[in-house]
Parts: structure tokens; sequence; C-alpha cells
């Protein structure tokens, strides 16, 4: 009876550290999964500045189907330009103002598709004009794909659309993620970095003021050549973002002597929040797998054998 006693603890411990190892592997593959994520959200954002190369030359092809946006060159061959910060295209924050286009809402597009159907049609399987094969490799239309399937949030609980303001943010916490993370950079009043953006100078309170969008997408994913943190490799949730966009928003944005423009004229692509993390237990998930690493998953094991020996060797002693 002690024996099948002790024999079922050695079971047992055995079933825990499998299942531990299995949760830290699945952690494992949820960081290199996050990674793709962040990879294709910054692609999205600008691919030709994060594949460090020149846009091709002139304007992407199917710029000329609309005549409202009236930017041209590198700008066209973003897919911010025409699909929006909050995805959304002629549905979002680009159903009107200079960035009007009315191309479509991916968010709702890419519902209907599998990653495949979108890597399909990044190769101009549908619209020969949509073709970005020549530019993209694999892996880049992949990780694209990846972003647009499980990295979007909808903006739209965020931010109030109107008002531009953000919908039940938590300021202070806000404020002392962005003590902790941004101010070493961007100022404790964000004024450090002055943004140039179409001719206009703009502090990270402008930003967050005039394109709450693209503060979001920016903050949740970095900006192409920068070496800006990432909310989403800090484990961040849609939700902290979101909070710092609310804290960002009560900074000065240098717009207070002006009549401020209306956000969607002439703003940047703006965007939104927190990590792919899309709820707390992915986000557990992923904390574990980034935290136990391989160093974890090999001291589990370690661990593991060690314990079952112990209980092994006291069970033969007993029996003495
Ligand atoms: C110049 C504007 C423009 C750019 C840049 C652009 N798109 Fe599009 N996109 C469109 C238009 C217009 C459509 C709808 C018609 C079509 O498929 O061509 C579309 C459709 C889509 C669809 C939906 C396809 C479907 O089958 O319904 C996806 C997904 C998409 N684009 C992703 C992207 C990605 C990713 C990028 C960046 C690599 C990008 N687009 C760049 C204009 C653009
Ligand atoms: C290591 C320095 C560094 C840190 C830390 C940092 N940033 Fe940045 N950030 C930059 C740089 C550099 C840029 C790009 C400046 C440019 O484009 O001229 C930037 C750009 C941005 C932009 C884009 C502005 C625009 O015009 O679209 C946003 C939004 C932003 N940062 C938010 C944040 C937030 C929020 C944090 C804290 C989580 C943060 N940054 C932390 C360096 C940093």
């Amino acid at each position: 009876m002690k024996v099948q006693q002790k024999s079922g603890l050695a079971i047992v411990l055995i079933v825990v550290g499998l299942a531990l190892a299995v949760v830290t592997k699945t952690g494992a593959q949820g960081t290199s999964q996050q990674e793709d994520i962040i990879r294709g959200a910054i692609l999205y954002d600008n691919w030709f500045a994060a594949l460090g190369v020149d846009a091709p030359p002139g304007d992407m092809p199917i710029w000329s189907r609309q005549s409202t946006n009236t930017r041209s060159g590198p700008d066209t061959w973003r897919c911010v330009e025409c699909h929006g910060w909050d995805y959304r295209g002629a549905q979002g924050a680009y159903a009107s103002g200079s960035h009007y286009t009315g191309f479509p809402d991916v968010m709702l597009l890419t519902r209907q598709m599998t990653e495949a159907d979108i890597v399909a049609h990044l190769k101009g399987a549908k619209d020969p004009a949509h073709d970005f094969s020549p530019y993209l490799d694999e892996t880049s239309m992949r990780q694209l794909a990846a972003f647009l399937k499980r990295g979007l949030i909808d903006d739209s609980l965020y931010i109030d659309a109107v008002s531009l303001k953000v919908i039940g943010g938590d300021v202070d916490h806000g404020q002392r993620l962005y003590q902790s993370v941004c101010a070493a950079c961007h100022g404790e009043d964000g004024t450090k970095i002055v943004f140039r953006s179409e001719g206009v100078n703009e502090y990270l309170g402008t930003v967050a003021a005039r394109d709450p969008w693209r503060f979001l997408h920016r903050t949740r994913f970095g900006v192409a050549g920068t070496e800006m943190p990432v909310g989403a490799t800090l484990g961040w949730l849609p939700s902290d973002g979101r909070d710092v966009l609310a804290y960002a928003q009560t900074l000065p944005t240098g717009l207070e002597e002006t009549s401020p423009a209306p956000a969607s004229e002439g703003a940047e692509p703006a965007q939104q929040i927190g990590g792919p993390a899309t709820n707390w237990w992915t986000g557990i998930l992923t904390g574990l797998g980034s935290f136990l690493g391989a160093l974890g998953y090999a001291i589990l094991f370690i661990g593991g054998f060690a314990l079952v020996g112990f209980v092994v060797v006291t069970i033969l002693r007993r029996r003495k």
C-alpha cells in the first residue's frame, strides 16, 4: 500500500513535469509566433524601411484608382496608407480627410481569409496590381498574413472616433508605464524627440492627440528602423498600450497656440495599442515561455528526474 502510494506520487510528479514542459514549449512557440506578428505589423507600417530597401519607383499601380489622397511615391506603397492604422480603410479613420482613398477594410476582409489566402493575395492571385511578390520575400508575406489574422485589435474599443479620446483608459497606470519605459527617450513630457510629420513638428503628445491609431500601432509594435522598445515584446496587453495613450494625451502637443487641425486632416497614419497577447492566458503563456526559455526547460527536466530519483531511493530505503 505504502509502495503503491509512493509510486503513485512518482507518476504524479512525472505527469506534472511533462505538463510543465508542454506548457513551456507552447510558450516558446507562442514567442516565435508573436515575433512573426510583430514583424508583420512593422512591415504593414513600412515594409521597405523594415527591409532596409528603397521603395519601388513611382506610385503603387492601384494608387491611380483614386484621386482623393494626393500623396505620391513611397507612401503609396505602404499597406497602412491604403488600409489605415486602424485596419479599417475607408470604413475607419480614413473614411474622410487627406488620407481618404476608398480602399477597403482589411480587418473585415481578412476575417474570411486564411493566412494562405492572404499570402496568395499579396502575390496578386486576385488582383495582379496588388502583387507584392517582386518586393517581399515569402517570410515577409507570411508575417504580414500572421499580423493581419492574429495581431489586429478593434481600435474602436479603445479610441472614440469622434473625440479621438481614449475610451476607459487608466491614466495613472499609463503614466507609470510611460515613466518606466518611454520617458528615457521621449522625455518626461514627450517633447524630447521631435517628429517631423508631413512638414509639421510633432511631439509624442501631438501624435497621441491627432493620430491616436498610429500611436497605438507603434506603441504595440515599434517603429521600423528604430531601437524603440515594443509593447508586444514587453508583454503588454492592448489595454496597457491604451493606458499609455491615455496618459500621452495629457502631454503637451505644441498645438495650443494655433487652432488644432482636425485629427483626420494632415495627420500621418496612426494606430493602436498593447501587445499581440490577446488575453491574460496567452499573456501568461508567452510570459512563461520567455521567462523559462531553454534554461527553464532544462531545469524542469533535470529537476523532474532528480525528484523521481529521490522518490525511488526513498521507497527502496523504506522497504528495507
Ligand atoms: C495602393 C493601395 C494599396 C496598398 C499599398 C496595399 N493595398 Fe491591399 N488592397 C488595396 C485594394 C484597392 C484592395 C481591394 C481590391 C484588390 O484586391 O485589389 C486591397 C485588398 C487587400 C486585402 C483583401 C484581399 C481580398 O481578397 O479581399 C488584403 C488582405 C490586403 N489588401 C493586404 C495588403 C497588405 C498586407 C499590403 C501591404 C503589403 C497592402 N494590402 C497594400 C489597396 C492597397
Ligand atoms: C530607445 C529610445 C526610445 C524609447 C525607450 C521609446 N521610444 Fe518611441 N521612438 C523612438 C524613436 C527613435 C522614434 C522615431 C522618431 C522618428 O521617427 O523621428 C520613436 C517614435 C515613437 C512613436 C511614433 C511617432 C510618430 O510620429 O508616429 C511613438 C508613438 C512612440 N515612439 C511611442 C513610444 C512609447 C509609448 C514608448 C514607451 C513604451 C516609447 N516610444 C519608447 C525612441 C524611443
